[in-house]
Formats: C-alpha cells, structure tokens, sequence
C-alpha cells in the first residue's frame, strides 16, 4: 500500500510547486516578502574537490536538493580570499571568491544554474573589518604617511604605553593593538586580525560601495550585511562606562556607548540601500538590538535601510514558552515593521539543541520550523535545520578552532558546534567529503541525514518540505495578516492568517503534556475546519476543543464565516 507521505509527494505537492510560481506572480510583494531564505556556511556544506572543507561546486551541486526543500534565496557567508582566522569573517580581497571554495567562474556557474532553479543568491558583506593581510591595511601599517593609513583607526597610546582608551575587543583584550613599526594603535571591534575601517574616510565609503556594485553587476540579489552596529566610533574616543563583574574573557563588563550603534551607521545604510533599489536587491542586518525599538531604527525613518533586519530578540527567547514567544512575536508585530524571523545561525547555538529536551527533539523541530514559517514575516533557515542537526561542541579546549570560543572557554565553548558539516546520509563523514572534514560531523548524523530522512514519511525533513510548500501556496500564509487567539493561554501559541477570504488557523502546543485548546473563534467554525498540516494524532473534537499533543502542531482552513 502506498504511504501517506508518498501519496503526498505524488500527488499533493508536484501540485502546490506548480501553483506556486501563479500565487507569487499575483502578488504584488516585493520579491523577499514572499522568498524562503536559506544561510549557509560554505566551509560545510558540500565538498566537491575532497579536501575536507565546502566549496562553491559543492554548493551548486545541491541546488536541485534547495530547490525541492523550498528555498527561494541562499546567504552564502564570506566565500571571498581570507587568511580564514575568523573563517572568512576577516576579508583579503572584496571582489573575488577564495581559491578554496574555487573561483569567479565557478560563481558565475554557481548563480546561474541558481537562476534555472528560481534560487536567487545573496552574499555576506563584512563591512566594519577587512583581514589584516588586506592590501588595503597592509599598506596603512607600513607608514604613518601611507596613502591608506586613515582608512583604518589609527591612535596614539595614552602616557606609559596604555591602548588610547577603554574598549574591549568582543574577542576578549583591549581593542586596541599597538603596531612597533609605526608605534601606534590600531582599533578592532572584533578580533586582532580584524582592523576597523575608517568609515568616516570618503574613500572608504566609495570603495566599499563599489564592491556591492561589483556582485550586483554578477548577478546576486542583496547582501547580508555583517556587524552593521560597529562601523563608526566616537572620535573624541570617550572610554566606556564600566559595570559591575566581568565578561567571560575575564575582562570588565561595560556598555559599548560609544563604539556602537552610533547614529553615523544609518547613513551608510541608506547609501547602500540606495544603490540596493536599483537592482531589486535585498539587505539583510546582522541587527543585534536590545528591543523593538532599537531593531525599528534599521528599517529607516523612511523604509529606506534595510528592508530586512534580523530581529535576534526572537532567536533569543530563553525557553520553550508560549508567552514568552507570544510576547516577542507581539512587540514586533506591534512596531508595524516588516518582521525577520531567525531560530539558528553561524553564532548561536542550533535551535535544535537549544530547545530540545532529549526525548522530544524532533516534534520541537517542527514545532518551531511550524512557528517562525507560518507568520507575518521573512524565515531565514540554517542549513541542517530542515533534518534536525544538532550542534557537536567542542569536548575540549584543544578542540576549540574558533578564535571567539578559546578567549571564553569553558563558560563559551564558541561557535564550532553550529558550524559542523551538513549530514548528507549515513555515509563515512555524512557524504560531506571523501578527506576527514574540517569539524567533526556530530554522532546524530546516523539518524538525521537527508538521504534517510526523505524515505521517513515522518521525519524533519519532510514536515519543513511539506511545510514550504504550504507557504508559497496558501495565500492566506503567503500575504494574511496575523491575529493572535487565546492571547493567555499558558502552553498554546494559536493565530489567524487571514487573506482574500482564507483563514488559517496556527495552533502550537508549546508543552510536553497534551492539551485541550479552546481557540474560541465564534463565529468561525473550528468543528469544520480543513488540517492542512498537523503532527497531532487527535484534531478537532465537536465542541470548539483542539486536543494536541505534546510539542504538536495544528495547521488548519477555516470556512468563512457565515
Ligand atoms: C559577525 C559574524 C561573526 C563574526 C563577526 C566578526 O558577528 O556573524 O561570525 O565573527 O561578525 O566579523
């Protein structure tokens, strides 16, 4: 007998990929409204060349298994030449692709066949920083009167040989690092091999916003744009105000007044929105905030910044709490912005692992997979996320490779834990290379892999597929508006979706016991309501009750109302 989920494959949705392409072309969103974006970190997704880390070709060979998933834009992190001591975060070169994830011709045919597939693709532009092996900066520290010396932050040291002031780097120590050869400072926000560009240098703004005409003019979609809080300082250097205890680096504690979010950075945002809009292009913000109304300053006074800012306040939510998400999902919702909703990135531990409970981990896969893509908003995915990775920390020091995780462990064992390969099947190394890969692939890699999980009619990975292309069909997920049910129920977040004449009804058990949800929704008819997508075994009862099991998800149409 054929499955349920086979049946669904063949038949259901062949069906809704077809109708997608007619209910995106009748809308009058711009492109990213409606577009599933997909982050992935080049170094692990797929290695083509046998040498243990990801790579351009590696990408452009999955592009058919991104399209079937549902993704409509891939954010690539930096795949440009870099001496890779913050894994690309720290660029030698703007305007090529590192030998070791290939070259501009084998971007070229990467965008392409990314074309064929309806993919667009949107780089990751490190704009605060260059590596210290850029020319740029290499030129700056060879002389006090180099041509290129103030396009980084150049400082005398206080009397006796102290940093000009207070800062502390975000990779632990002093901000500042003293150069013997021009006995000077030079600032970075992040780590020593990460110099700070002068933004206020006009030179430096005009090359930076030539580079985003550069990949404009080969074909990408936008920018994600790095750690756009740190481009400009206080020039008068005032130190910080310390607080009480320290960081986990063993430095004080204090609030970066006068390094960060300084009003200056808006402007480089809207230039480069400017140039954005003449291509159709989208910007995406790496926008760490500490509330709605600090991420609202990055849409622009006029929408004229970024058209998505990540709301990182929603990734941040502690724990598994209805109210705790309802309220992060109502102060965005409430700010009349455009929300951007993340569960995982290259920074944070995965989702996964973070909400997981060891016994559930799959349904609360789905669960949150089922929360951030069926609201108002723009999902932004992490590779692996779709089949349930989970993070694989460092058990040692030694292990630690990345710079942020040594200067903190053991509180923060860094970043490599979200950063491991992507588990193709069960393969030696999860069929991500044939050499030993550059992180260790996690042990769940036996039982999370796509090549298993698209024969489990069950597993993660065909709920996300299952899921997507719901989205870009249903026009009430793809355009509604979003009204919160229940706004007090301790366990169930539930809303409507609501477009030209479709309802549809969310209902998310954030809980592990099973519960009676009373949605209340007179006049609308919960009794006749259509599942188009649920993990419960029960659904809806004669007298207005939803029963969900634990962690379980309720997808519904609503008939209209009589
Ligand atoms: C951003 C990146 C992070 C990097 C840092 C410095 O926060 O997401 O990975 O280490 O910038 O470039």
């Amino acid at each position: 007998m054929q499955s349920l989920s086979t049946a669904f494959r063949q038949c259901l949705l062949p069906l809704l990929c077809l109708l997608a392409p007619l209910a995106q072309a009748q809308s009058s969103a711009p492109w990213w409204k409606h577009a599933v974006f997909y982050e992935l970190y080049p170094r692990s997704f797929a290695d083509s060349n046998g040498d243990g880390v990801g790579d351009l070709n590696g990408i452009r060979s999955k592009l058919g298994y991104l399209h079937d998933l549902g993704i409509d834009a891939i954010w690539i992190s930096p795949c440009f030449p870099s001496p890779q001591k913050d894994f690309g975060y720290d660029v030698s070169n703007y305007v090529d692709i590192d030998p070791m994830y290939g070259t501009l011709a084998d971007f070229d045919r990467m965008r392409s066949e990314a074309d064929a597939q309806h993919i667009r693709i949107i780089l990751d532009f490190v704009l605060n920083h260059t590596s210290d092996q850029h020319p740029w900066f290499l030129n700056s520290r060879s002389a006090r009167d180099s041509s290129k010396r103030d396009w980084y932050i150049w400082r005398d040291g206080k009397a006796g040989g102290a940093p000009p002031n207070n800062w502390i780097s975000d990779f632990g120590g002093s901000a500042w690092t003293f150069d013997e050869k021009t006995r000077q400072f030079y600032y970075h926000y992040f780590e020593i091999a990460q110099p700070d560009l002068n933004w206020r240098n006009p030179e430096v703004r005009k090359a930076m916003l030539d580079v985003t005409r550069f990949w404009y003019a080969r074909g990408v979609a936008g920018f994600r744009l790095d750690a756009v809080d740190t481009l400009y300082e206080d020039p008068a250097l005032h130190d910080n105000p310390v607080k009480p205890g320290s960081q986990t680096t063993g430095d004080p504690d204090m609030t970066n007044l006068y390094n960060d979010k300084l009003p200056e950075n808006h402007e480089v945002l809207r230039d480069l929105r400017t140039i954005a809009d003449q291509h159709n292009a989208v910007l995406i913000g790496e926008t760490w905030t500490t509330d709605v109304a600090e991420l609202k300053e990055y849409y622009g006074a006029h929408d004229d910044e970024l058209q998505l800012p990540m709301d990182f306040l929603f990734m941040t939510v502690d724990s598994l709490s209805a109210p705790k998400f309802r309220a992060q999902i109502a102060s965005i919702e409430n700010s009349g912005e455009w929300p951007v909703f993340v569960m995982s990135n290259h920074d944070r531990t995965r989702a996964y692992s973070r909400y997981g409970d060891g016994v559930h981990n799959d349904d609360i896969a789905k669960l949150l997979a089922a929360m951030y893509l069926t609201l108002r908003g723009t999902p932004i995915m992490y590779y692996g996320e779709e089949i349930g990775m989970e993070n694989n920390d460092p058990k040692r020091k030694e292990d630690v490779i990345d710079p942020f995780g040594l200067p903190n462990w053991p509180e923060n064992k860094g970043r490599d834990g979200e950063r491991t390969p992507m588990q193709w099947s069960e393969a030696p190394n999860a069929d991500f290379t044939t050499a030993k890969p550059w992180l260790p692939v996690p042990a769940s890699y036996k039982s999370h892999n796509v090549a298993d999980e698209r024969k489990q009619p069950n597993s993660v990975l065909n709920f996300y597929k299952q899921l997507l292309a719901l989205r870009h069909t249903n026009p009430a997920l793809l355009e509604g508006d979003y009204v919160p049910v229940a706004e007090n129920d301790p366990n169930v977040i539930a809303y409507l979706r609501r477009a030209g004449g479709h309802t549809v009804l969310v209902a998310l058990n954030l809980s592990n016991a099973a519960v009676e949800f009373r949605p209340q929704l007179e006049p609308l008819q919960l009794n006749s309501a259509v599942p188009l997508l649920t993990t419960s075994s029960k659904r809806s009862t004669s007298a207005g009750v939803l029963a969900l099991g634990p962690y379980s998800v309720y997808i519904g149409e609503l008939p209209p109302a009589q």
